[in-house]
C-alpha cells in the first residue's frame, strides 16, 4: 500500500494507523529522507513508487496543482502494473461551498471515479481549527469569529476511518465523515482561548458572498462519525 501526502497532518497518521493495523505500507514524499520520493506534479519518480502497490490513498496536496498531480497519479496508476486501487480524500461540501480548492477536488473526485476509485469527504481537521482560531484572536484584546457553524474533527479518526474502506469493499463514495460536534466559530474560538488562558473580546465577522452563505448554512459540516472532540484535542495540544 503507498499513502501520498505520507509526510501530511493526515498522512502521518494514517501510515502509522494502517501499520498497525498489520498493513505492508510505505509513505511517498517528494524528498523526506526515510519516505518513497516521488513528484506528483511532474510525475518523476512515480513508476518506482507504484512498484508492487496494491493500493494507493492519495492524501498529497499543494493547495494549487492538485488537479496536475492527480493526472499524473491516475496515468501512472494506469500503466501500472495490477492497477492498484485508488483512495482519494476530499472536504465536505466541496460541490457546495464556491471556493477555487474545493472546485479542484470535485474534479479530482471526478477523475477518480472515473478511474473506478474512492473518494472519502472529511470535515475540516482541529490542527486547522486551531491554525484558524490563532490566526483570528492574534490580537491582543479583540478576536474575530466568522459567522459560520464548523464540525472538525480528530484527524486520527479520519485515518481510522480511511483504513477501514481500505479493509473494506471500497464504495465510490462512502458517507461523509466529520466529528461529534456542530458548533459555531465563536464557541470554538472561546474553547481555545479558555484552554490557553487569553482573553479576548470576540466580535463576530459576517462575511458576504455565496462562499460565506453556504458555510453559515453548515454546508462543510457533514453527519458526524468521528469522536474525537475539540476539547480533547485542545487539552492534548495547547
Ligand atoms: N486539513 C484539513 O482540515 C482537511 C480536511 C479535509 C480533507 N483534507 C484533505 O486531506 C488531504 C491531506 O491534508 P493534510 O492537511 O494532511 O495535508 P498537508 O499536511 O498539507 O500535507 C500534504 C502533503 O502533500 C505532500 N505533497 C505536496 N505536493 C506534493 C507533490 N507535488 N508530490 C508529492 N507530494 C506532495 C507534502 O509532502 P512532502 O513535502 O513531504 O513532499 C505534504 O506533506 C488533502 O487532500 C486535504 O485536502 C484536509
Amino acid at each position: 500500500m503507498l499513502v501520498t501526502g505520507a509526510t501530511g497532518t493526515l498522512g502521518r497518521d494514517l501510515v502509522a494507523v494502517l501499520k498497525e493495523r498489520g498493513h505492508d505500507v510505505r509513505g511517498l514524499s517528494r524528498s523526506k529522507p526515510g519516505y518513497a520520493h516521488a513528484d506528483l506534479t511532474t510525475g518523476e519518480g512515480l513508476a518506482e513508487a507504484l512498484r508492487g502497490v496494491d493500493v494507493v490513498v492519495h492524501a498529497a496536496t499543494d493547495g494549487r496543482r492538485d488537479v496536475a498531480a492527480a493526472e499524473k497519479l491516475i496515468e501512472a496508476l494506469e500503466t501500472a502494473e495490477h492497477k492498484p486501487q485508488l483512495v482519494f480524500v476530499s472536504i465536505v461540501g466541496v460541490d457546495r461551498i464556491p471556493l477555487g480548492y474545493y472546485r479542484d477536488k470535485v474534479t479530482i473526485e471526478g477523475m477518480v471515479a472515473a478511474y473506478g476509485g474512492t473518494s472519502l469527504r472529511a470535515s475540516q481537521f482541529h490542527d486547522l481549527v486551531l491554525t484558524l482560531a490563532k490566526a483570528m484572536t492574534k490580537l491582543p484584546l479583540v478576536g474575530f469569529y466568522p459567522a459560520f457553524d464548523l464540525r472538525p474533527v480528530e484527524v486520527h479518526d479520519v485515518a481510522v476511518r480511511l483504513a477501514e474502506i481500505v479493509e473494506g469493499d471500497l464504495p465510490a463514495r462512502p458517507a461523509d465523515f466529520s466529528g461529534p460536534e456542530r458548533r459555531g466559530a465563536r464557541d470554538l474560538w472561546r474553547a481555545y482561548l479558555g484552554k490557553a488562558g487569553k482573553r479576548r473580546l470576540l466580535v463576530p465577522v459576517r462575511l458576504p458572498g455565496k462562499m460565506f452563505r453556504a458555510l453559515r448554512a453548515g454546508a462543510g459540516t457533514g453527519p458526524g462519525g468521528g469522536t474525537g472532540t475539540w476539547e480533547q484535542y485542545l487539552s492534548r495540544t495547547l
